[in-house]
């Protein structure tokens, strides 16, 4: 536990942006994780709503769909009274050639708090960030990074099994088209779990060896003793070309399975940050199967750890009003 022991007091969450789990430390991500915790029970109640963001303007601007992650930071913004607006970019001035910088510079004019990004293109959100004065959230960058996404995962994995230190994680599927991926390697790296990535060779990131993951090839070696089984969805819309012999291929060799979680530990956890195709990546009753699956917790603490990230990202605004 030292690696995530604060090195004093007084050090909290300071970062204006939350562009990536790259820049953060170890205390930052608890100190993220705990702050969730808080918001989970809060959450179950029928009185949700908190006034900690009154008078703040949230701006959600998704250039990509999204179920879980916009309908979540949206009813974080509500429950934690921020104005939230969603800005409907199909409908938008962009569909009639604005540039990406200038919707920021017009978006800032208008005196956010909070921007919430995602977007199409890998380093796009940090790009914004620099046009802007409010809070930039990255809600996932092209295959880059899905930070929030990954602290969800960490939140899930750790209510259910107390700790992330120590773990073996399988993070299973197309990798390397995976923002979710990339963001959870960072995080459980910096956390103290072990990861081991398996997928088919084509779907393996050529810079993996920066990671300091291990690489299986095969569903029964990857996931041999493993606590925590991930599985990514296949995405397609990110593929030139062809990295798959067939759908049904892929099923058959590395879509998840009882018989092929059987290899993992006895209670080892199945996840999938969704939306997931059922029969391509994961089987659907095991999906369904709530003594496994923690597909819906994730869900669940999606909303808990995005009101944990306004906090955290508006506190200095708030502290100085
Ligand atoms: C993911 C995403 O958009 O990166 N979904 C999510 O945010 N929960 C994963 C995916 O699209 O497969």
């Amino acid at each position: 536990m030292m690696a995530v022991m604060r090195a004093a007091a007084d050090l909290r969450f300071s970062e204006r942006h939350l562009l990536g789990i790259e820049t953060l430390k170890p205390w930052a991500i608890q100190e993220l994780l705990d702050l969730a915790d808080g918001y989970v029970e809060l959450n179950r109640q029928p009185e949700k709503k908190r006034p900690l963001l009154r008078g703040l303007t949230q701006i959600n601007l998704f250039f990509e769909p999204s179920t879980r992650t916009q309908t979540s930071f949206e009813l974080a913004g509500k429950r934690l009274s921020a104005d939230v607006v969603n800005m409907a970019v199909r409908t938008s001035a962009m569909q009639k050639g604005e540039t990406l910088i200038d919707t920021a510079v017009t978006l800032n004019a208008m005196h956010p708090d909070v921007l919430v990004v995602r977007h199409e293109h890998s380093g796009a959100v940090a790009l914004l960030a620099r046009h802007v004065e409010c809070a930039v959230i990255n809600a996932g960058d092209g295959r880059h990074e899905h930070p929030t996404q990954a602290l969800v995962d960490a939140l899930t994995i750790r209510r259910r099994t107390g700790r992330l230190e120590g773990l073996v994680v399988a993070i299973c599927g197309d990798v390397m088209h995976s923002r979710v991926a990339r963001s959870n390697i960072l995080l459980l790296a910096a956390m103290g779990a072990r990861v081991r990535l398996v997928a088919p060779p084509t779907l393996v990131p050529t810079d993996v060896a920066l990671y300091g993951v291990e690489v299986a090839h095969d569903m029964a070696d990857g996931l041999d003793g493993v606590d925590i089984v991930m599985v990514l969805r296949l995405q397609l819309e990110r593929m030139e070309g062809s990295f798959l012999p067939s759908v049904r291929e892929y099923f058959h060799r590395y879509g998840l399975t009882r018989e092929k979680l059987a290899r993992a530990k006895p209670d080892a956890l199945v996840m999938h940050p969704g939306p997931m195709n059922r029969g391509v990546e994961i089987d659907g009753t095991l999906a369904d199967d709530i003594e496994r699956s923690a597909i819906l917790d994730q869900v669940e603490l999606g909303v808990a750890v995005r009101m944990a990230v306004l906090e955290a990202l508006t506190r200095e605004l708030r502290e100085a009003a």
